[in-house]
């Protein structure tokens, strides 16, 4: 059977896909507690995005707005469909509509250890701005140092 791969397609998520936004979820931050997804959907101040391919949610993406500065929150690809282009692709258009909202920076932690989001971040022009110690609990579940990324909005209209 020849099977066609679409591009990914990013829209905002509903009710219907926390199911398969969850299992994304647990099989990527398997030492984390559940978010409550119902409270993303339901502010207005909160971008909540999952990207399809094939028809199925490959990943997912949470972030907040407060005033001018924007946070990304969640940020997640399905292991099967990772080096895909999906996280950019949710990346980018977060990022677009984050700006379209008025936000002129925007900030994110990444784990110390964690290449492939750093490496996705650096790409996007995120730039290390500060590291805090025995912050955070990494994807493996070891405590681990965190590097606070910002962006700013403003410098790169080419991009956005
Ligand atoms: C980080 C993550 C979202 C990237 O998603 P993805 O769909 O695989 O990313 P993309 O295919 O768009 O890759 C974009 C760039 O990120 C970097 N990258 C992605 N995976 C990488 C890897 N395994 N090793 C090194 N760099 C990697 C590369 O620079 C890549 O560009 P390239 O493919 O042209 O080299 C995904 O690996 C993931 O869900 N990780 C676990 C959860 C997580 O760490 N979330 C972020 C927490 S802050």
């Amino acid at each position: 059977m020849y099977i066609v791969s679409e591009s990914p397609s990013v829209r905002r998520a509903t009710e219907e896909d926390i199911k398969e936004v969850d299992e994304i979820y647990k099989v990527t931050f398997f030492a984390r507690t559940k978010p409550n997804y119902q409270l993303f959907l339901k502010n207005e101040n909160c971008l909540f995005f999952v990207v399809t391919i094939n028809n199925k949610i490959g990943g997912f993406i949470i972030a907040l707005i407060e005033g001018d500065v924007g946070h990304i929150l969640l940020l997640a690809v399905h292991p099967n469909f990772r080096r895909r282009g999906l996280g950019t692709a949710l990346l980018k258009h977060t990022l677009s509509e984050l700006k379209r909202r008025g936000v002129k920076k925007v900030y994110l932690e990444v784990g110390t250890s964690n290449i492939p989001a750093m490496n996705l971040y650096k790409k996007l022009g995120f730039r290390i701005k500060d590291l805090r110690f025995d912050h955070f609990i990494s994807i493996e579940g070891n405590v681990d140092d965190v590097y606070v990324m910002e962006k700013d909005l403003e410098e790169d209209a080419h991009e956005n």
